[in-house]
C-alpha cells in the first residue's frame, strides 16, 4: 500500500502547486469561515481514483465526500489538503494527509507538504521518517522552555470560551505558541521536534489519522484531553514528545474544572 500512499500523495501535491498561483472556486461550506475549494474536490478525486485503481473493495473516509464503505477491514482516511483557509489565501503551509487503518488500527500514514517538499511517513512498528530520515520527538521535559503549538475550531459550538481560555492558561505562563493553520502539520512538525507539543478542540479523523502514527512512531504520546486512551475518531487531541504530556494535562484539566 506504501506504493499508492506515496503516488496518491505526490500526483496531489502536483494539483495543489499547479492551482496555487491561478484562480479557483472558493465555497463555504457549514458555516462561512469553514471553506472548500476547487482544489480540495480535484486533490480528493485524484486519491480516491488511484486508491480505487489499485484496491477497489477498501474503504474510504475522505473530508469532501465522506465515507465509502465497501465492507473491508481497510480504511483508507483522506484529508485533500489540511490548511484550505491557508491555501486559499497563498499561504504555503498545508498538505495533503493519508492514513490507512486497518482492523480498527492506523497501520501506514503519510502526510506531504509540495511547497516545502517535505513527506513525513510512519507504519507502524517501522519508525518514523520525514523525507526517508528517521525522526524523533524532541526531549525537552520543561514545560516553561517548551516551544508549543495549537489550533483553533471553526466553529467553538456549545463551548465558546473553552479553546481560548486552554490557550490563555499556556501564553499566562510565558510560554510561546504557534499557530500554523494544518493541524496535520502541527503534528508532524512535533514529531520531528521542531515542536514539543500540540493540543486541539473539534479535530476530524481526516485530520489526525496519519498525523497520530507518526507522531507516536517518532516516540511521542497522544491522549485525550482527560489523558485516557486516544482514538482518531475523538475529538480532543493533545499530541507531545511524551516528557512534558503530564504537564501540559495539568494546565489542560485546570481550565476544565
Ligand atoms: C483545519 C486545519 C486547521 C485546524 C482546523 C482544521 P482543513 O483543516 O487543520 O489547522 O485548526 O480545525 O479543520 O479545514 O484545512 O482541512
Ligand atoms: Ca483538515
Ligand atoms: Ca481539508
Amino acid at each position: 500500500m506504501k506504493n499508492i500512499l506515496y503516488k496518491s500523495l505526490e500526483e496531489s501535491g502536483k494539483i495543489l502547486k499547479s492551482y496555487m498561483d491561478k484562480d479557483f472556486a472558493v465555497e463555504s461550506k457549514d458555516i462561512v469561515s469553514n471553506l472548500v475549494t476547487e482544489v480540495d474536490k480535484r486533490s480528493e478525486a485524484n486519491i480516491i481514483d488511484i486508491i480505487k485503481s489499485e484496491y477497489p473493495s477498501h474503504n474510504i473516509l475522505s473530508e469532501e465526500i465522506g465515507a465509502i464503505n465497501k465492507d473491508s477491514d481497510v480504511k483508507w482516511i483522506i484529508d485533500p489538503i489540511d490548511g484550505t483557509i491557508n491555501y486559499a489565501h497563498g499561504i504555503p503551509i498545508c498538505c495533503i494527509s493519508i492514513g490507512i487503518e486497518k482492523a480498527g488500527e492506523i497501520v501506514m500514514g503519510g502526510i506531504f507538504n509540495p511547497f516545502s517538499g517535505e513527506l513525513f511517513f510512519a507504519e507502524k512498528g517501522k519508525g518514523s521518517y520525514l523525507n526517508d530520515k528517521p525522526i524523533h520527538v524532541s526531549e525537552e521535559s520543561v514545560l516553561d522552555k517548551s516551544l508549543l503549538v495549537t489550533g483553533f475550531p471553526y466553529s467553538t459550538g456549545n463551548n465558546p470560551n473553552k479553546p481560548v481560555e486552554v490557550f490563555a492558561a499556556f501564553v499566562n505562563r510565558d510560554i510561546p505558541i504557534r499557530r500554523l493553520g494544518s493541524a496535520a502539520l502541527d503534528i508532524c512538525w512535533t514529531a520531528c521536534g521542531r515542536f514539543d507539543g500540540f493540543w486541539e478542540y473539534n479535530l476530524n479523523a481526516w485530520d489526525v489519522a496519519a498525523g497520530y502514527l507518526i507522531l507516536t512512531e517518532a516516540g511521542g504520546k497522544v491522549t485525550d484531553f482527560e489523558g485516557k486512551k486516544y482514538s482518531v475518531y475523538n475529538k480532543e487531541i493533545l499530541a507531545t514528545n511524551g516528557r512534558i504530556h503530564n504537564i501540559m494535562l495539568d494546565v489542560i484539566k485546570g481550565v476544565k474544572k
